[in-house]
């Protein structure tokens, strides 16, 4: 009785282990959860009464697809002129960018349809892109993202409807697309016309030098379209995304959204923009960096003295997540029973992989729990590693 599509589909195993993470005495490195207290709720506050003295009941009515004017206008003034992207006309404001993604699965994919993506990849995109039964084709990536040989190799087979990429402190792995790597894809994407996705939540949080420029705004809009969140830089539960890109594709996704909601909520985006109008948001990001910089950097020396040497693991110059490689006979799944048992939890790597390969991978998020929480977190996972022969 129920479409075919949704035979294929499967509770993700992050959404599982986030019940049991929500007990108090579990310390979880498992969501891609900011750090509350780093929450702007007094700004929050303050504007929530600002919007209601300026607009009134606007804030509580049906409002206009595309998104609130001013947000949309402080939006373009953030993007590059580079891109071509300068006019409101550009940007749909979004319910997250969880919504952009499945805007843009409705707009691209059939069944069967092609489609390139990073291995590993965002769970929450390839669950999109699985509803709408695309032909997933994962490429190589490693430490400097995609690997531009395997596109080539993959290329040479296929025509994807679209590539999927995150260059930029990506979920899983916290890998970025080196600038090398960038210049290249794009050189790449132009010669065969193809078309990019481009989901950037994590751009803003860079911990060292400056912000990589989007491929958005190296390549311009012909070939790509930029996601970003305002989730991971103020706070998720605003549901209040956006996704740039050509106007033709923007009016496309302006009526599938019309069948999805109408509209994000307008008391959200009139607060994102009171916020942005009336906070230091710069100042905010420069908290967040440098508050999450120290989680990394704890999380890493907390590794150093805990961990067997037997496994491997990244350092992200940014984002929230660090990767984690045990030895290839281990499945991670086993070690994160074992770790329930001490109370902690990290996400297993194997399902952000479109290949299944990755047995022996974890995703730790170090964004959400403090210094403290971080430090015996990684001691008691140490200690079940150890305990497992490890
Ligand atoms: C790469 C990526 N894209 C999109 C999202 C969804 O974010 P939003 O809260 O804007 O829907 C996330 C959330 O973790 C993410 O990691």
């Amino acid at each position: 009785m129920y479409a075919e599509r949704v035979g294929g589909l499967k509770s993700s195993a992050i959404r599982e282990i986030l019940k049991i993470t929500s007990r108090p005495e579990v310390i979880s490195f498992a969501g891609g959860l900011p750090a509350p207290e780093l929450f702007p709720v007094k700004e929050m506050e303050a504007a929530f009464r600002t919007v209601f003295s300026k607009y009134g009941h606007l804030a509580l009515q049906y409002s206009i697809t595309e998104g609130f004017v001013p947000l949309r206008e402080k939006i373009v003034k953030t993007l590059a002129a580079a891109s071509g992207c300068t006019s409101i006309r550009n940007i749909l404001i979004t319910q997250g960018s969880q919504q952009g993604l499945d805007l843009l699965s409705k707009l691209y994919i059939n069944r069967g349809t092609v489609i390139f993506t990073e291995n590993p990849s965002y769970l929450g995109a390839l669950q999109s892109f699985c509803i709408f039964e695309a032909d997933v084709i994962p490429i190589a990536s490693d430490q400097d993202g995609l690997r531009i040989d395997a596109l080539l190799d993959n290329l040479a087979r296929h025509r994807p409807s679209f590539i999927y990429l995150m260059p930029s402190f990506q979920n899983p792995t916290g890998a970025s697309l080196s600038m090398e790597r960038r210049r290249k894809l794009i050189e790449i994407v132009k010669e065969h016309d193809l078309l990019v996705i481009e989901d950037a939540p994590y751009g803003e949080l860079v911990f060292e030098g400056e912000r990589p420029p989007s491929l958005f705004e190296l390549g311009g809009m012909r070939n790509f379209i930029h996601l970003s969140s305002f989730s991971k830089t103020i706070a998720p539960g605003l549901r209040v995304a956006y996704l740039a890109g050509d106007q033709e594709i923007i009016k496309k996704l302006t009526l599938i959204k019309q069948g999805t909601d109408l509209q994000t909520n307008t008391l959200g985006q009139f607060l994102v923009d009171e916020y942005l109008e009336s906070s230091n948001h710069r100042e905010h990001i420069r908290t967040l960096r440098r508050t999450y910089k120290h989680r990394r950097d704890c999380m890493l020396s907390s590794m150093d003295t805990h961990f067997p040497k037997s496994l491997r693991w990244n350092r992200p110059g940014g984002g929230m997540f660090l990767w984690v490689e045990l030895p290839e006979r281990c499945d991670a799944k086993e070690i994160l029973q074992k770790c329930l048992e001490s109370n902690v939890a990290f996400v297993p790597g194997q399902e952000f992989f479109p290949d299944g390969s990755g047995k022996n991978t974890m995703r730790l998020n170090f964004s959400n729990a403090g210094p403290e929480k971080i430090e015996e977190g990684i001691r008691r996972m140490g200690e079940e590693l150890k305990q497992m022969g490890l």
